[in-house]
């Protein structure tokens, strides 16, 4: 009330946002006028979840990125590339995928004098106030296998102490889903470094295979 929205900490949540018995597509209208934190001021549009409502699988990442942010659309740029190879080496047709992030709105800094706006990842506060979005699309489309792209989905669904680098690949028993595998965000492959990426690479798509064997196994076990 009379402050400035960006100057505010996101002490709030989108839980006041979050229509009473919704349906996927009520929940996406009622997801574009959230003002449960502060990062729609500066973010063009709220990226939500996109996929069937049946899909078996639900992809977590962390937030959208700049291209999103602009398309409106989740994992549509570099990230979403790399992502959308590694699902095919996988034999995971990503139209039977739900694709969604942890947080809705793109949180960047400007770069002086250019137009490049820089990926800066959203804190605890801004997570926890997204959650109650990501806990819809989780209640309505009731995946059987989730898969967390990232430490920010990993540690928004299997809690702040969770390690990435030590359990990635393997199923985490949780209340989300029958099945919840973490493993590293795309991005953290295209950012390493010449000789590790191709490992990088490797072991990202490793992951993803055993994800589409897990689904083309009925969801259990390896
Ligand atoms: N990175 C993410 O985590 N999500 C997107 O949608 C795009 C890039
Ligand atoms: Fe709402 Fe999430 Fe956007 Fe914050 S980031 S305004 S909680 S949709």
């Amino acid at each position: 009330m009379g402050i400035d929205a960006a100057s505010q900490p996101a002490t709030g949540s989108a839980a006041d946002f979050v229509p009473p018995h919704p349906t996927l597509s009520r929940l996406r209208e009622a997801a574009a006028g959230c003002r449960g934190c502060h990062l729609w001021v500066d973010a063009t549009q709220t990226v939500f979840g996109e996929g069937p409502r049946t899909a078996d699988l639900m992809l977590v990442g962390e937030q959208p990125g700049d291209q999103e942010d602009r398309q409106g659309h989740p994992f549509v740029g570099p990230s979403g590339r790399l992502l959308d190879e590694g699902l095919e080496a996988a034999g995971i047709d990503r139209r039977r995928v739900y694709v969604t992030n942890a947080v809705k709105h793109f949180k960047f800094v400007r770069i002086e004098l250019t137009r490049r706006r820089l990926h800066k990842k959203p804190n605890a506060a801004e997570v926890r106030a997204c959650h109650p979005w990501l806990e819809e699309e989780i209640r309505l489309i009731k995946p059987r296998v989730i898969v967390t792209l990232g430490a920010t989905a990993a540690q928004a669904l299997l809690g702040p102490k969770f390690k990435v680098t030590e359990r990635r690949g393997l199923a985490v028993p949780s209340e989300w889903a029958e099945t919840v595998i973490a493993t590293v965000h795309p991005s953290s492959v295209l950012r390493a470094p010449g000789d590790a990426r191709e490992e990088a690479r490797r072991a990202f798509f490793a992951d993803l295979k055993r994800v589409g064997k897990l689904l083309r196994n009925g969801g259990k076990g390896e």
